[in-house]
């Protein structure tokens, strides 16, 4: 089971989106009528003809979904769990409010996510930034202006030397073909921390670069592949992109919680949308899937997975895949991640003069932000625990995790951070539908290696999920994009 805290007043407003209330809310003339009725009647020897078979109703399938329903086919949306959203997960606050404990914040350049915002008539507010930051390291407590840590002035140099490199090698590689690149090879040879190593030779430096890899990835520079960090970067157009937050992917937040998004495509499917179906088996031949579940037997010309790798690579093929694919799937792991939330009655940290957003060399949580919703009530101050601090922690107790938290955020706001009228956290790799989050990423080897296999389909299965998108991979952005390019791929076999 996931690990998310269930607090008095704080709940997962999943359990407001039930089957019922999804299936009650069956747009009339939506495409999804053909199969009114599904996630409400079916029965599991009941059996339904589509023109396609999504799997997955996080952000990447539904995106897909509405490609299709637009163009008029027929689908349905398989989803394992019993609510839609993936990896974006309200927590209701209570009075109408929420938080989210999943994917929240969308920024610049992100023009999938933000034109979905505006479509399912929802609006964005900026991420609270005013005021002073922290920054924390050897045991000494800093308060700085502006966007750049006061680091010593050589670590800076140094710093700033290896965002211009980054941004440079990025620059050369097509996004949607990053193996194809000239020095990929060499790139994808090695790991992101070999290069850093040899590119910055100041402890601080370094550590900063290993905090901001790890605000990125959930992962530690030996993990990645410096070809694959290179293409994250170009995904998202540039290195201060992924980690600003004023004008980057920290900008602003939805007004009522990322997971609305999902909340409302998915209303618009009305009954196509089956909820608590897992997928545990994809029968395919050359013209076509079958696919049997406890809520009936579905049938398609096409399937798209909109899965991370590693989740579809749980699914049983009849018959097996190609090998290649397979291997992929064997070679795409998950960050790990442990997003934490102290809920106080009030910000009480901005009448300090304080943003909330903290920068620390000492765990578990070494970034911090305000998290407060819109009004300004309750105060919350959001921890990330990331990478190796989060894989440490992965066996503590609930209990554990928010003394060392409030420890943390003790450290960088006072002992007023330890009077938290609720906490509440989630272990993405103890949930069994995502096994870690933010994304997979790609090792060494993988992106040169495996190529194509990335995205192309094998067959009559479609590959969507962020892991597979060619602008900013890893987001919800991406899994919009990546949505889409499947569907348009099925439209054109169709
Ligand atoms: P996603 O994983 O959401 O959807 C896959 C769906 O498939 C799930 O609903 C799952 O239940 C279902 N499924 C899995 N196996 C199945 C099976 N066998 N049968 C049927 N269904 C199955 N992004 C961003 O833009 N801004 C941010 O601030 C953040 N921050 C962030 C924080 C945290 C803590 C997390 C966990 C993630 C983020 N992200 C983010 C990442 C973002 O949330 C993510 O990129 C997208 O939500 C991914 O959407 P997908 O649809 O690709 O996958």
């Amino acid at each position: 089971m996931p690990q998310t805290a269930r607090l008095p007043g704080v709940a997962e407003t999943q359990g407001k989106l039930t089957r019922r209330s999804l299936v009650g809310g069956a747009a009339a003339g939506t495409a999804g009528l053909a199969l009114g009725g599904v996630a409400g009647s079916a029965s599991a020897s009941s059996r339904r003809t589509v023109d396609c078979i999504v799997v997955g109703a996080g952000l990447s399938g539904l995106s897909a979904a509405h490609t299709l329903r637009r163009a008029g086919k027929s689908f349905v949306v398989l989803e394992a769990r019993d609510r839609v959203g993936g990896r974006t997960l309200n927590q209701n606050l209570g009075h109408g409010k929420v938080v989210e404990i999943g994917g929240q914040w969308v920024g610049p350049t992100q023009n999938y996510v933000l034109k979905e915002i505006k479509r399912q008539g929802l609006k964005t507010f900026k991420t609270y930034t005013a005021g002073k930051s922290v920054y924390y390291r050897g045991g000494t407590l800093t308060q700085y202006t502006g966007t750049i840590p006061p680091a010593n002035p050589a670590s800076l140099v140094e710093l700033q030397a290896v965002i211009t490199e980054l941004d440079s090698m990025a620059g050369q590689i097509d996004p949607r073909r990053p193996w194809a690149t000239a020095n990929a090879a060499a790139w994808d040879g090695q790991t992101f921390e070999t290069w850093k190593l040899a590119h910055a030779v100041t402890p601080e430096a370094r550590d900063l670069i290993d905090l901001g890899v790890a605000s990125v990835f959930a992962a530690e520079p030996r993990d990645l592949s410096l070809l694959h960090v290179l293409f994250y970067i170009r995904a998202a157009v540039s290195f201060e992109n992924l980690i600003n937050t004023a004008g980057g992917a920290q900008d602003s937040r939805v007004v009522g919680g990322s997971q609305e998004i999902s909340i409302r495509m998915a209303k618009q499917l009305g009954g196509s949308v089956v909820l608590g179906s897992p997928v545990h088996r994809i029968d395919h031949h050359g013209h076509g899937v079958e696919i049997r579940t406890a809520k009936g037997i579905f049938a398609a010309k096409r399937t798209i997975l909109a899965l991370p790798p590693t989740l579809a690579g749980r699914i049983r093929y009849s018959p097996d895949l190609p090998p290649k694919r397979d291997q992929l799937m064997q070679r795409v792991p998950m960050g790990t991640v442990i997003k934490c939330l102290a809920i106080y009655d009030k910000p009480f940290w901005r009448d300090d003069g304080l943003s909330g957003m903290a920068t620390s060399d000492t765990g578990p949580v070494k970034l911090t932000f305000d998290n407060t919703p819109p009004g300004g009530k309750p105060g919350i101050l959001l921890g990330f625990i990331e990478g190796q601090e989060a894989r440490d922690l992965l066996a503590a107790s609930r209990h554990e995790r928010r003394k060392l938290v409030l420890e943390s955020m003790a450290r960088y706001y006072g002992s007023k951070a330890h009077l938290a009228k609720d906490y509440a956290d989630k272990s993405w790799a103890a949930d069994p539908w995502t096994r870690g989050c933010y994304v997979g990423y790609y090792p060494p080897g993988v992106l040169t290696g495996y190529r194509e296999a990335i995205s192309a389909p094998t067959g009559v299965i479609h590959w969507a999920g962020t892991e597979t998108a060619s602008e900013w991979n890893g987001y919800m952005d991406g899994a919009l994009q990546a949505g889409e390019r499947a569907a348009e791929e099925v439209l054109a076999k169709l």
